[in-house]
């Protein structure tokens, strides 16, 4: 296929490339996600699967979508239709960008609202409302959070325009020194935190809740949610990473690239739970308790400590700052869908993508209130819409992608643009979205179903 051009600009070098898609890999998935579904789905043996997931399935399925998106160097909807006149598949495949785009929409729906706990923690945290503060009064300021849909909606609401305003510019602008400061500050913010933590009681029952693994926890339910979460986390499977690699200038490997990215987002998660988990050893808390986990523990900590006020609000803005460079990167895809083929400038496309997102995102508020007891097969709208994305659409969407880069593109091409350094790692790639990432996906599908049975 030949070399195509970006409408949309592109990253100034490979390493923009690498902070913008770390920009969208680290997030609330990291420091707020990945602790909670690691305390409800038992510790170490969950962290082990969630690893084993990353290097098996992630990593190759990311490195699909890069080559795809460059290959194609335009929004996933109409990267995938240029794939598949170029490599003659069926049409049915262009699904992938449009299944994208539904998820994407689904998820900045409630990422919103969850960056917007954060923001509102900002200003808790400077009030010094935690001056001192117990767990018990950690969890009422929570628990009152959660009781009121109208802060809800307030911040939900300035995070979306927030999120709105960086789309509408373009990403490739702006986006590139508050993320090349911001990323480096979140990680040491989170090594003086861990420093915290290996102080307290708790720091050794911490870590061997994360990393002693014991399978007798594990249900397939849980394989179910590890997995999901590597996409998650990685932003995999609903184009993202596809959209922001339309905008990667050629001449570099992408293996090396993608291997980058997904370190780093693993270093923050683990560094994320090395903090949180030492906190709730040693104040007795609970580890499956839930979406609240992040905001119930660190508040803790921040409240006694010397510097907690400054540490404590530099955190939430720093944590706000990750999601905000998530958030970006869910919008993305239909944007540059929206002004390549509906001929909108990126302004009217972004009040339009923000707009929807926000309605939705007022189903996530109440079910933490209002609708809290409407329940879907024993779910809120929230957990509905969680579960929805990132246990089923990810990885359904993940293995498509492989499916479809390694068995109807031609493999000659992919090869030349992947700019293979290594020809072992190459035939490892292959031989993994070929057949190991597709068959791990299926069967773990089939056995969240309950369709083997296996326990
Ligand atoms: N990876 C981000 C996080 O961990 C969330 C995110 C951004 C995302 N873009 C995505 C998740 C695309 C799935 C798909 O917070």
């Amino acid at each position: 296929m030949a070399e195509q051009a970006s409408i949309h600009g592109l990253w100034r070098s490979r390493w923009l490339f690498i902070l913008a898609a770390t920009g969208s890999a680290v997030g609330l998935g990291n420091i707020w996600k990945f602790p909670y579904i690691t305390g409800e789905n038992g510790g170490g043996a969950f962290v082990l699967v969630y690893l084993a997931c990353i290097c098996l399935i992630g990593i190759p399925v990311m490195i699909g979508e890069v080559v795809m998106g460059r290959m194609g160097r335009q929004s996933p909807i109409n990267t995938m239709k240029a794939l598949i006149k170029d490599n003659g598949g069926n049409p049915a495949w262009v699904g992938i960008g449009w299944m994208g785009a539904l998820a994407g929409f689904l998820i900045l729906s409630f990422y919103s609202v969850i960056a917007g706990w954060a923001l509102y923690y900002v200003f808790q945290m400077m009030s010094g409302e935690f001056a001192a503060t117990t767990a018990e009064h950690a969890g009422e300021v929570f628990g009152g959070l959660l009781g009121d849909p109208g802060t809800l909606m307030t911040w939900h609401t300035v995070f979306m325009i927030l999120t709105i305003a960086v789309v509408a510019r373009g990403v490739t602008k702006g986006l590139e020194t508050a993320i090349s400061i911001l990323m480096p500050a979140l990680f040491v913010l989170l090594i003086i935190m861990m420093g915290y933590a290996m102080a307290s009681d708790g720091f050794a029952q911490g870590l061997e809740f994360l990393f002693s693994p014991d399978f007798s926890k594990l249900s397939w339910n849980s394989v179910v949610v590890a997995l999901g979460h590597a996409f998650f986390t990685l932003s995999l499977g609903m184009g993202a990473i596809m959209a922001y690699g339309a905008y990667l200038p050629s001449g570099h490997s992408i293996g090396k690239t993608v291997v980058t990215i997904a370190v780093l987002d693993t270093v923050v998660a683990l560094a994320a739970g090395m903090a949180i988990f030492p906190i709730v050893f040693s104040n007795g808390l609970e580890p499956g308790a839930g979406p609240g986990l992040l905001f119930q523990t660190l508040p803790i900590a921040f409240g006694n400590m010397p510097g907690g006020i400054l540490f404590g609000t530099l955190f939430f803005i720093l944590v706000s700052f990750a999601a905000w460079s998530s958030s970006i990167s869910l919008a993305e895809p239909v944007m540059a869908w929206l002004v390549e083929s509906k001929g909108l400038n990126r302004f009217k496309a972004g009040v339009l993508v923000g707009l929807i997102a926000w309605v939705l995102g007022i189903g996530t508020v109440l079910s933490f209130n209002e609708w809290a007891e409407i329940k879907l097969f024993d779910k809120t709208f929230f957990d509905t819409l969680d579960y929805l994305t990132a246990n089923i659409m990810l990885p359904l969407g993940g293995l498509l992608i492989a499916l479809f880069v390694a068995w109807v593109m031609r493999q000659d091409d992919v090869k030349a643009a992947l700019e293979v350094e290594n020809e072992t790692l190459y035939k490892a790639w292959t031989v993994t979205v070929k057949f190991l990432a597709p068959l791990a996906i299926v069967f773990v599908f089939l056995n969240g179903l309950g369709v083997f049975a296996f326990g």
